[in-house]
């Protein structure tokens, strides 16, 4: 049976509703059903300790290199990073939400987007330490998983192979959170697994390692032995009959707003998704940031049957670049799992409508979305996410403008994205690999995607 299951091609193209509306397997019948679990996920903090409120618009923030904050407020700028202001009201809102959730991941990036001069290994700890500590003081009895970030480092990017300043201080000041065994890999090379809770490893990767700008690991073809460290540690888990959850900064893939470019290095990128593909079944769900976009990605098999659930969060910082067409507002996340496979059930997406907020200068930060509501998706398992983003593609569905405004966590609704953008966006979410990537993007087209099934 193909991957959209039941109904075959003709009726999905002719009836796009039978797509979204498919019956529940027997075996997820209600009774069966335990409380689902809950975690958070932020990102991409990127503290500016700078920014504050001036006469000149070109000096309220360093993050902004020069460029007029001309809309700066209370809250931030869309040119500039995240004044200390915008967290704290983010974390204060996380605190009061019910019900509760069970850990938190944080997937890097603290410091912000300065010249290297502005910058230093002491100072990127100093603003690592700040956040470390803003979260625990928000939440002082929540496990927090987190993964370095590029620009936890300094200088941005060039993350060593083994032990430095910065890896040992993120162990110093993670050690609250996690256990000895987890703090020593960290220590070494930046990367570590831990338990969540009872049968949930979170493996946390640092794929700064296969990062293109990290001139420290050009030749290397296993950078501080983190592929052989995480094919040991997906082969316990296996063993244990553990499910796991990766998270990391920089995702796997294709940028779903370029065209043709992987977020890690080619090669590296090839590598993982294989080491994915053949873990599949015991990985549960991948969790990513880096992009500050709200996307999704769907990991095929070569034959197109879905194996596992991808989601990059989008970024607390709404920082843009001067002449990029559109930013995000600040946005953080919950998600929803089931309670005893922890396969992913649904999104909580959480936003603060920025310019809003400076106007009123209250932070009333609000739900954004509920992703199966969004989407008529009965939950988040591979097989939906596929059938999601087939939908994409069917005439006179609103799936996919829904998709981008989201994207852009509600930033502009009247910027729209078609024909060249939609494929690059849509290619993104279904291919990972080079090969079944340039395909979509070379003539045959994301229709033909329709073939793999
Ligand atoms: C973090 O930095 C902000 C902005 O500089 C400062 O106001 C705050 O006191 C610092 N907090 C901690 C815990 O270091
Ligand atoms: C990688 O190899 C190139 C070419 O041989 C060399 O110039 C460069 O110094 C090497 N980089 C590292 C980090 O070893
Ligand atoms: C895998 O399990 C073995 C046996 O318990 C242990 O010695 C080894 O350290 C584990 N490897 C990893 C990467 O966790
Ligand atoms: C955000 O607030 C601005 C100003 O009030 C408003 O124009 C805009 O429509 C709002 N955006 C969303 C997505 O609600
Ligand atoms: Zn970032
Ligand atoms: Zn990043």
């Amino acid at each position: 049976m193909g991957p959209v299951g039941l109904f075959p091609l003709w009726v999905l193209l002719s009836y796009p509703d039978v797509l979204l509306a498919a019956p529940a397997p027997p075996e997820d019948a209600p009774h069966h059903l335990p409380e689902p679990g809950r975690f958070w996920h932020i990102t991409d903090l990127h503290l500016d300790a700078t920014y504050h409120l001036a006469d000149d618009p070109t000096k309220v923030c360093f993050s902004s290199k020069g460029a007029p904050a001309i809309k700066a407020g209370i809250y931030g700028d869309f040119l500039c990073d995240s004044p200390y202001s915008l967290i704290q009201s983010a974390f204060t809102h996380m605190s009061q939400v019910t019900p509760r959730a069970d850990f938190i991941i944080w997937t890097g990036d603290s410091p912000p987007h300065v010249p290297a001069g502005e910058l230093s290994t002491s100072m990127v700890i100093q603003l690592i330490r700040n956040m470390s500590e803003t979260l625990r003081d928000h939440f002082p009895r929540l496990p927090v998983f987190p993964a370095l970030g590029n620009h936890d480092y300094w200088p941005q990017d060039q993350m060593p192979t083994s032990t430095n300043a910065i890896y040992q201080a993120a162990a110093k000041l993670w050690a609250p959170w996690l256990q000895d065994q987890a703090l020593s890999t960290l220590r070494e090379g930046g990367f570590y697994s831990q338990l969540a809770r009872p049968g949930l490893r979170v493996v946390s990767l640092n794929t700064i390692l296969y990062y293109g700008p990290d001139k420290a690991t050009a030749n290397d073809t296993d950078p501080a032995g983190q592929y052989r460290w995480l094919e040991a540690t997906l082969d316990n888990a296996t063993q244990n009959l553990e499910k796991v959850f990766i998270i990391a900064h920089v995702p796997i893939g294709y940028l779903p707003f370029a065209r043709d470019i992987t977020a890690i290095r080619q090669p590296h990128n090839e590598r993982l998704v294989s080491i994915f593909r053949k873990y599949s079944h015991v990985i549960a769900g991948h969790f990513y940031g880096h992009t500050h976009r709200d996307s999704l990605m769907v990991l095929l098999d070569p034959d197109g049957e879905p194996l596992s659930s991808i989601f990059v969060s989008p970024a607390v910082t709404p920082i843009k670049r001067v002449l990029e067409p559109y930013s995000n507002n600040p946005a953080f996340r919950m998600y929803l799992y089931h309670g005893s496979d922890f396969t992913p059930l649904d999104i909580w997406q959480y936003y603060l409508n920025l310019t809003e907020a400076n106007q009123r200068q209250r932070a009333d930060w609000r739900r954004e979305y509920v992703m199966t509501e969004a989407f008529g998706l009965k939950d988040l398992r591979p097989q939906s996410l596929l059938r999601l983003a087939l939908s994409f593609q069917l005439p006179r569905a609103n799936s996919f403008d829904k998709y981008f405004s989201h994207f852009m966590v509600s930033y502009d609704d009247s910027i729209h994205c078609a024909k060249d953008c939609k494929l690059s966006q849509v290619c993104a979410v279904l291919h990972l690999d080079h090969e079944a990537y340039s395909q979509c993007v070379g003539g045959r087209g994301v229709q033909d995607s329709f073939a793999l099934l």
